[in-house]
């Protein structure tokens, strides 16, 4: 992993390989580690970067932060590393971010990706769950945050047949700061809406939800599919909210043949 301050932050990021720019950002509690896969398919053909936002995996941070501020430090890390521009990738709360850069940063996008990810601000009853998490990972701690969403977090195919990605989500949740998860948690809570801004997205989108995604179903991603202009719409079998981890082997060639086109 390398090293680069910006805005205050030392970012931790994974970088390899040459050509385009392709930028990996994770969801939530999770780090680039989720991306492993994706970095040793795609970085035979592509610069591939995948960053630690702030506050998770190697880049320590105690600063709450927003969505807009997550895009902000990404955007400040890709023009100080000249990887601008670049295909953005992000998964859920990944997928937030990269939202927010795509409103904020349009011209220094030559494609967007969203994975397992949605449009829509919270419901009522969506903040109501993020107070109640917020509640449990001050009184219980990281454990017990990974322990609730676990479960929810992948099909029961991976649940029940690929116990190494099961092992790999828990360690990366578990470790994750207490103090990261409920910043994340208010950011999550309290981000905006972007159900009528992504008609504006211009550059080709590529959307990818697994079939069994509990978290953003796939009705959320048929929504953004008939919202944004050029977007292309694919749904991965046998995979839950962690497409990319459950499901390689069909996330990465669909990946590829998106970038083949951008170009
Ligand atoms: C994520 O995977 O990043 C989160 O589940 C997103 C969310 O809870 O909205």
């Amino acid at each position: 992993m390398r090293n680069e301050t910006v805005r205050g932050v030392t970012l931790s990021y994974h970088e390899s390989g040459a050509g385009p720019s392709v930028v990996f950002v994770h969801g939530f509690p999770l780090d680039a580690r989720m991306w492993e896969q994706q970095i040793a398919y795609f970085s035979r053909r592509f610069r591939v970067i995948a960053p630690d936002l702030r506050g998770f995996g190697r880049s320590a941070s105690v600063e709450p932060f927003s969505m807009v501020s997550l895009a902000d430090d990404i955007q400040a890390l890709l023009a100080k590393t000249t990887a601008l521009p670049c295909v953005l990738c992000g998964l859920s709360m990944g997928g937030y971010v990269a939202l927010a850069f795509a409103k904020k940063y349009p011209g220094d996008l030559r494609g967007l990706v969203l994975v397992d990810t949605r449009a829509e601000a919270d419901s009522a009853e969506g903040k109501a769950n993020r107070n109640r998490m917020i509640e449990l990972v001050r009184t219980a701690g990281s454990k017990a945050v990974s322990g609730q969403m676990l479960p929810s977090l992948l099909s029961q195919k991976t649940l029940q047949s690929h116990p190494h990605i099961v092992e790999k989500i828990r360690q990366m949740t578990e470790c994750c700061p207490p103090r990261t998860i409920e910043n994340a948690l208010i950011a999550l809570r309290d981000r905006e809406d972007q159900t009528c801004s992504i008609a504006s997205i211009a550059v080709p989108t590529l959307i990818l939800v697994g079939e069994h995604d509990q978290i953003t179903p796939p009705d959320l991603s048929h929504a953004m599919h008939s919202t944004i202009p050029r977007s292309i719409l694919e749904i991965i079998a046998d995979a839950g909210h962690m497409a990319p981890l459950e499901n390689p082997e069909e996330f990465n060639p669909r990946l590829e043949r998106f970038l083949d086109w951008v170009g």
